[in-house]
C-alpha cells in the first residue's frame, strides 16, 4: 500500500529508482521553508561608519598594527571574489563615537583601548557580516560580540513590540558561563535593553515569566532553551543576531543536535557570530553550515596555543603520587594565591574537596552533579575569596572570568587538548600573569606530543630532547614508589635531585 502514496514509487514498477522520491521531498521542503520565513520584517545589518582616523590608515600601518597586536590575521571565507577587510579600530571612539551611551559605559569601567580581537571584530560585525573570532583566553571576546549586538538590537527598523520576541540570542555551553555573560551584559546595556539568562537548574517558571513578558536578549544554555522552545514559551523567529560563544564546544557532538533544533526556528538571514580560543579542524567544516559568507579573525595562531601570559609547567608523576604533590602545592600557596584544581571526575572533585575540608582548608567544588544553588554558591565563594581553592570538573574550563585566579592546577589531564588550553586560560586574563601546573602520568601519554607543541608555541627554547626523554621514560617507568603522604617526603620532591627541571617540564623520579 505504501507504494501508492505520493512520495514513493513502487519498487517493482521501477526497480532502479529509489523508493523514496527525494526530488519531490526536497522541492516541498524548500516551499515550506520559504513560507515559514515569508512575512518577516527586513533586517538592518550595516551600522558601521568608519572614522576618518581609521579610514586614513595606510596599508603598511594596518599591517604593522596587525603584526604588533599579537599577530592578528583576517580572512574572507566567502567563495569567489574576496571582499575588503576593514581596517582595525585603534580607539573606542573610532567605532562608538556615535553611541555616547556606550562610550560612557566604557569610560566607567576604565578600559584604555580595545583588545586586538575587539579592534578587528567590531568593524566587521558592525558591517553586518558573519564572523568567526578566535583569540586567546581572557582577551575580551565577550564585549567583541556584545557591543555590536546592542547597536544591532536598538537600530532595527521595527519597534520592540512589533518584533514579538527577543532580537538577540547568545548560546553558551555551561550555566555558569551563561550567567556570567548575562552579568557582563547588564554592566553595559543601555536604552533599557532587557536581557535574561535561560539555563537549566535555574527557576524555570521565573524564566518563562520574563520571556513571555518581552525581553530583548536571551542568553541560554541549549538544553533549557530547547525545552522552552518545544513548549512554545519562546518565539525564536524574532532573533536577528545570534552568537555561539565557545563555538567549537557548542558544535561538538554533545551540543550539535540541540543547536540544530534551536536553529530550525531562527531566521536564516540572521547575522551570526562565533567565538572561541580554540578552533579544531572538525568544527571548521561543521561551522560553515551555520554561517553565511563569514569572515574570520584570529589573533596569534589558528594552531592550538595557550595564552602567553601564563607560565605553563608540566610535572611528570606517578598516579599514586598526585595527591601528595597537590598537598605540597597547597601548603606552599601564598595568602594572595587563588587556584582552580581541575579533575576528570565529579567523584574525584568531591573526594579531594572533602579531604581538604577535613584538614580545615577552606575549599569549594563545582561539578555537574551538584545542585544548581550549590554550584552558584561555590563560584560566588571563590570569586569573593571566601575560599581560595576551587576543585572543579571541566564545567569550569571555558569562559569563566575570575580576575584574581593566580594558578590553574591540572590534577587530572583533560579529556582533550582543547580543554587544556581553556583550563590554562582561567588565569592570566586581561593582561595579568598566571601559572599553570599540569600533572602528567603515563596514562596521559597519548597527549604528550600535542602538549609539547603547545608548550613550544609559547616557549621556543623548550628542548625537543626533553620530549624524547619523556617518551622514553614513560616506557621504562616501572618503578614502585610507596604511597606517601608524609610532609617531609613531599617537600623532598621539590628540593632534592628528585625534581629535575628541563625548561618547563619537571620529573619526579
Ligand atoms: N578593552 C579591554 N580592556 C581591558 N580589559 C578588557 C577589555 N575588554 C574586556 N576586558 C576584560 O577582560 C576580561 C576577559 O574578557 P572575556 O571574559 O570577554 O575574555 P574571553 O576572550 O571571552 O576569554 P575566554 O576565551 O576565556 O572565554 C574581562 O574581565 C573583561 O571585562
Ligand atoms: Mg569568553
Amino acid at each position: 500500500s505504501t507504494g501508492k502514496t505520493l512520495d514513493t514509487v513502487k519498487p517493482e514498477d521501477n526497480p532502479k529508482k529509489s523508493v523514496i522520491n527525494w526530488a519531490y521531498i526536497r522541492e516541498n521542503s524548500a516551499k515550506y521553508e520559504a513560507m515559514k520565513w515569508a512575512d518577516l520584517p527586513p533586517i538592518e545589518k550595516n551600522f558601521y561608519k568608519e572614522s576618518s582616523r581609521t579610514a586614513s590608515m595606510s596599508q603598511e600601518e594596518v599591517e604593522l598594527w596587525r603584526k604588533e597586536n599579537n599577530n592578528v590575521i583576517c580572512d574572507d571565507l566567502k567563495e569567489g571574489e574576496k571582499r575588503c577587510i576593514p581596517n582595525p579600530v585603534c580607539k573606542f571612539e573610532d567605532v562608538f563615537e556615535h553611541y555616547p551611551d556606550i562610550m560612557a559605559n566604557i569610560r566607567k569601567v576604565g578600559f584604555q583601548k580595545p583588545t586586538p580581537i575587539q579592534s578587528q571584530a567590531w568593524p566587521i560585525i558592525l558591517q553586518g557580516l558573519d564572523l568567526i573570532g578566535i583569540a586567546q583566553t581572557g582577551t575580551g571576546k565577550t564585549l567583541a560580540y556584545l557591543m555590536p549586538g546592542f547597536i544591532h538590537l536598538t537600530s532595527q527598523p521595527i519597534s520592540k513590540d512589533q518584533r514579538g520576541g527577543p532580537g538577540m540570542l547568545v548560546l553558551a555551553p555551561t550555566r555558569e558561563l551563561a550567567l556570567q555573560v548575562e552579568a557582563e551584559c547588564l554592566k553595559y546595556t543601555y536604552k533599557g535593553i532587557k536581557s535574561i539568562c535561560v539555563y537549566g537548574g535555574g527557576d524555570r517558571k521565573g524564566q518563562i515569566d520574563v520571556v513571555t513578558k518581552g525581553v530583548d536578549i536571551v542568553i541560554a544554555t541549549p538544553g533549557r532553551l530547547n525545552d522552552l522552545q518545544m513548549n512554545n514559551f519562546i518565539n525564536l523567529k524574532s532573533i536577528t543576531y545570534l552568537v555561539l560563544d565557545e563555538a567549537d564546544r557548542m558544535l561538538d557532538m554533545g551540543f550539535e543536535p540541540q543547536i540544530m533544533k534551536i536553529l530550525i526556528d531562527v531566521r536564516p538571514d540572521r547575522q551570526t557570530v562565533m567565538t572561541s580560543a580554540t578552533w579544531p579542524d572538525g568544527v571548521r567544516r561543521l561551522a560553515k553550515s551555520y554561517l553565511k559568507n563569514p569572515m574570520i579573525v584570529y589573533v596569534g595562531t589558528l594552531d592550538l596555543a595557550a595564552v602567553n601570559t601564563v607560565e605553563q609547567r608540566v610535572v611528570v608523576i606517578a598516579e599514586e603520587e598526585k595527591r601528595a604533590f597537590m598537598q605540597y602545592f597547597i601548603e606552599s600557596m601564598k595568602p594572595q594565591d587563588k587556584v582552580i584544581i581541575f579533575v576528570g571526575k565529579k567523584l574525584t572533585a568531591d573526594d579531594l574537596a572533602s579531604d581538604l575540608s577535613l584538614q580545615g582548608i577552606p575549599v569549594q567544588s563545582l561539578h555537574g552533579n551538584r545542585e544548581q544553588w550549590d554550584r552558584e554558591q561555590a563560584l560566588d565563594d571563590f570569586k569573593k575569596g571566601r575560599v581560595r581553592i576551587l576543585v572543579a570538573t571541566d564545567v569550569a574550563s571555558r569562559g569563566l572570568d575570575v580576575h584574581d585566579i593566580t594558578h590553574v592546577f591540572n590534577f587530572d589531564f583533560p579529556r582533550n587538548i582543547e580543554e587544556y588550553v581553556h583550563r590554562v586560560g582561567r588565569t592570566g586574563r586581561a593582561g595579568r600573569t598566571g601559572e599553570a601546573i599540569t600533572l602528567v602520568t603515563k596514562n596521559n601519554w597519548r597527549f604528550a606530543s600535542e602538549l609539547i607543541e603547545i608548550l613550544q608555541r609559547t616557549d621556543q627554547s623548550l628542548l625537543s630532547l626533553a620530549v624524547f626523554y619523556l617518551a622514553d621514560e614513560s616506557q621504562k617507568r616501572t618503578r614502585n614508589l610507596k604511597p606517601s603522604t608524609s610532609k617531609e617526603k613531599v617537600t623532598n620532591m621539590s628540593t632534592h635531585r628528585g625534581l629535575q627541571k628541563i625548561n618547563r617540564i619537571y620529573f619526579i623520579l
